[in-house]
């Protein structure tokens, strides 16, 4: 067996990236063996129970059902398969440098069980080299020689949770392998899966093409909040102004302004980069410009609420502030590297008495503090409150009755369209 016909593979992490992935394999016929570190998702996907949003218990309960998707907490059960699928977490360490110990543990677990003629490909968002100079020489350790006896690639993962026009199965896929029969396994097996697959000559370039198209959102977004900030001071209203230049046919992407990027890619991929890069003297200051831009949108919005609460006689402390919307982006529960963090801890800070209300996120930690959600947003909710702040717009959200039922509103998201005297959106100097 050559690994060629992809009718047993694995995943390994089954978390945002990888069970949307191994679903789509299992709807497609392939028997996919999700391989998890945590028991409690290992039960919850065996039993039809899904914790991703993208994923719904219907599509889960099917494929468990007919014995396409199966997940274990033990790698043995990699055996037998044809391919093998790598996603998880490449977070940073304190000192924003790349922890990449999971995918080193992970390959280490695999060489034992990896098989002759198997494919295997990473996902995971990482630095260019570390398919090549990392998992290579750990899965070489089972004796099978790479290119030869086992293939390996990368393929990024491209993922975008809650976007309701592209999911796992009609994102096209990137491949590059460490020789030219990786490259066409790896277009072969996502070929059962997505419309497309481009390939590339290396792991590197695949590598490189997932950081350039992170740091491109990250470099857009930057711009935009630092335009924003010079629109408010010259009385221009920013979210005008995308609208307008949108209206360009080519050559413009609009991008939008906020209280800090966050998600587990853009706040986190491009120091892969910058911390590769040293290796090579090369000092991309690009990266560290956006970087530097992001981390203060945090404190632009404390002076926002500050101002706006100015505005009514009141200082942020002592001050209650209702927060709407502590997850990262708009209709998602993922709060990881969510700006709202570092904003209520400064806000506690002032002394402020923070609440919130987000339907996605039951309950956060802050510090040691645990905060839930309120249940609803209530008149006397907002009434009660000396100044509400929107850091997510969540679609099912009314804001205008947020509006109309607050003391004064921060609006770092433009969810509010109405003018208003009580209203002090980001970006929009009139406000
Ligand atoms: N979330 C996104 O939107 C997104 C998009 C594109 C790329 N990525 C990249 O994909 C990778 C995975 O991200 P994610 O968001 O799916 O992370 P995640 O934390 O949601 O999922 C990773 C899963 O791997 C599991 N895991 C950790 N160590 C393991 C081990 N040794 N054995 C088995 N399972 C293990 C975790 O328990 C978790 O369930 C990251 O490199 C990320 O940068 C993420």
């Amino acid at each position: 067996m050559e690994g060629k016909d992809f009718s047993k593979i694995a995943v390994i992490g089954l978390g945002y990236v990888g069970l949307p992935l191994a679903v789509e394999f299992a709807k497609k016929g392939v028997e996919v063996i999700g391989i998890e570190k945590s028991l409690e998702r290992v039960n919850a996907v065996n039993r039809g129970k899904s914790y991703i949003g993208d994923v719904s218990d219907e599509t889960l309960a099917d494929v468990v059902k007919n014995g396409k998707l199966k997940a274990f907490g033990e790698f043995n059960a990699l055996k037998d398969t044809d391919a093998i699928i790598i996603c998880v977490p490449t977070p940073l360490t304190k000192n924003k440098t790349p922890d990449i110990s999971f995918i080193v543990s992970v390959s280490k677990e695999i060489a034992p069980f990896l098989r002759k003629g198997a494919l295997v490909v990473l996902e995971s968002t990482t630095y260019p080299g570390t398919t090549e100079e990392v998992v290579l020489p750990i899965l070489s350790e089972s004796g099978l020689k790479a290119g030869e006896d086992f293939y390996l690639a990368f393929s990024p993962e491209r993922v975008d949770p809650g976007n309701a026009r592209y999911h796992t199965g009609d994102i096209p896929k990137v491949v590059g392998g460490i020789n030219e029969k990786s490259t066409e396994l790896a277009a072969s097996l996502y070929g059962k899966i997505v419309p497309y697959v481009f390939k590339v000559s290396s792991p590197r370039a695949a590598e490189m093409t997932k950081l350039l198209e992170n740091i491109f959102r990250l470099i857009n977004v930057a711009l935009v909040d630092e335009l924003a900030l010079l629109s408010e001071r010259m009385r221009i209203d920013i979210w005008e102004v995308i609208e307008a230049a949108k209206t360009k046919p080519y050559g413009f992407m609009p991008f939008y302004p906020g209280p800090g990027i966050g998600g587990h890619c853009i706040p986190i991929d491009p120091f892969y980069l910058l911390w590769k890069a040293k290796e090579y003297d090369v000092d991309i200051s690009f990266i560290e410009l956006a970087e530097k831009i992001n981390d203060s949108m945090p404190d632009y919005v404390i002076n926002k609420v500050s101002y706006a609460l100015n505005s009514r006689k009141k200082a942020i402390n002592g001050s209650n502030i209702l927060i709407i919307g502590v997850a990262y982006k708009k209709d998602i529960g993922d709060t990881r590297e969510s700006p709202a963090f570092k904003i209520i801890s400064e806000l506690l800070e002032w002394g402020a008495n923070v609440s919130y209300y987000d339907p996605f996120v039951s309950e956060i930690r802050v510090g040691n503090k645990t905060f839930k959600s309120l249940s609803a947003l209530s008149k006397e909710s907002l009434n009660g409150a000396d100044c509400t702040l929107i850091l997510a717009a969540h679609s099912v959200i009314d804001y205008d009755f947020v509006l109309n039922n607050s003391h004064v509103v921060v609006d770092t998201r433009n969810a509010i369209k109405q003018k208003s005297d009580k209203l002090f959106k980001l970006g929009d100097g009139n406000a």
